[in-house]
């Protein structure tokens, strides 16, 4: 499982982070970045769950 941020449409919600703070980490501006694109297993539900809770559908999971 692949996992990316569309930075044009993220707003800083950090719900992501919260959710998996081992893939997901807020930039000094308050975005998010992705620290594992390639998502190990045992954060892929949460990925998923972050995927689905953030408000501005910023999340990509391929
Ligand atoms: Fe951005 Fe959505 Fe996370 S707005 S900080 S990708 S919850």
């Amino acid at each position: 499982m692949k996992a990316s941020v569309d930075p044009d449409r993220c707003r800083g919600h950090g719900i992501c982070w919260s959710i998996c703070p081992e893939v997901f980490d807020l930039t000094d501006d308050g975005y998010a970045e992705v620290l594992l694109p390639e998502v190990p297993a045992e954060h892929q539900e949460a990925v998923r769950e972050a995927q689905g809770s953030c408000p501005e559908r910023a999340i990509t999971v391929s």
